[in-house]
């Protein structure tokens, strides 16, 4: 597995279909199950890990954000990465770096509501990736699912070379999606939190609520929104740990055989 640090040591082996996984790292069963859904589909498998700080609008989340590249690695290699690319943030976004992708349409409300500028960040990366790795798809987990509308549309609009797929969320046992913010809850937080799986099973605005309501956690947001076909969306901070969650409501079973919600 090749590491490249900077965009100059990004000497990619161009054979074939190169295919990309952005992530920030802190690498967990999501982001192998993105690994082991590309992997076949692709002759050159490139994973990105790199915290992209101008998505993030709150600086102790930024700063918060689990980092252990040695780790990430590993399981990248494991599950058959071929090319990490790890660029530093100046390399990104170098001094007098001023051009931004913008979204409107589906970046508007949600987390836009509570993340001001985050699909800003999350389009004009996601863009510098594609123009830097040149993949011909890149995969992304429906977990995030307004982020996954987002670069859909914005590879529509800018006529982007890049086909958009998406995996399933990963559940862990107790329902929960898998994210690398989970590590933060304490016990009794993960607790409450199964809450957010068993609002989203009723498949309804009004029930999702009360169900929240019940757990004692009040939510930044439960909508169903068009993402990519309609979604029931949540998001809710339990304890200092925000969460989203979503199930799309055009399928017949809100979870997947196997999964607990
Ligand atoms: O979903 C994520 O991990 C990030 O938003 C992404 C797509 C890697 C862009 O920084």
């Amino acid at each position: 597995m090749i590491v490249a640090r900077s965009i100059n040591e990004l000497d990619l082996p161009r054979h074939g279909v190169v295919g990309l996984v952005p992530t920030m790292g802190a690498l967990h069963p999501g982001h192998t199950a993105l690994f082991r859904a590309a992997r076949p589909g692709c002759d050159v498998l490139v994973a990105s890990v790199f915290v992209n700080p101008v998505q993030f609008s709150d600086g102790a989340d930024l700063a918060a954000y689990p980092r252990d590249f040695a780790r990430d690695a590993t399981l990248a290699e494991a599950e058959g990465v071929d090319v990490i690319f790890a660029p530093s943030a100046e390399a990104m976004y170098p001094p007098g770096f001023a051009t931004w992708v913008v979204p409107e349409g589906s970046a508007e409300g949600l987390e836009s509501a509570h993340r001001p500028g985050h699909f800003r960040g999350v389009a004009t990366v996601c863009l510098k990736l594609f123009n830097i790795i040149r993949p011909e798809i890149a995969w992304f987990g429906q977990k995030d699912a307004q982020q996954v509308a987002v670069l859909k549309q914005l590879v529509r609009d800018l006529n982007v070379g890049v086909e958009i797929r998406v995996v399933d969320t990963v559940r862990d046992t107790d329902g929960l999606a898998l994210s690398s913010r989970n590590a933060r809850l304490t016990a009794d937080e993960r607790e409450r939190a199964r809450a957010i799986p068993r609002a989203l099973e009723t498949r309804d605005e009004a029930q999702a609520r009360a169900v929240l309501e019940c757990a004692g956690i009040e939510p930044d947001y439960v909508a169903v929104a068009d993402l990519d076909g309609p979604t029931l969306a949540v998001a809710a901070r339990v304890g200092a740990v925000r969460l989203i969650d979503n199930v799309r409501l055009v399928d017949n079973v809100p979870f997947r055989e196997g999964e607990t919600p």
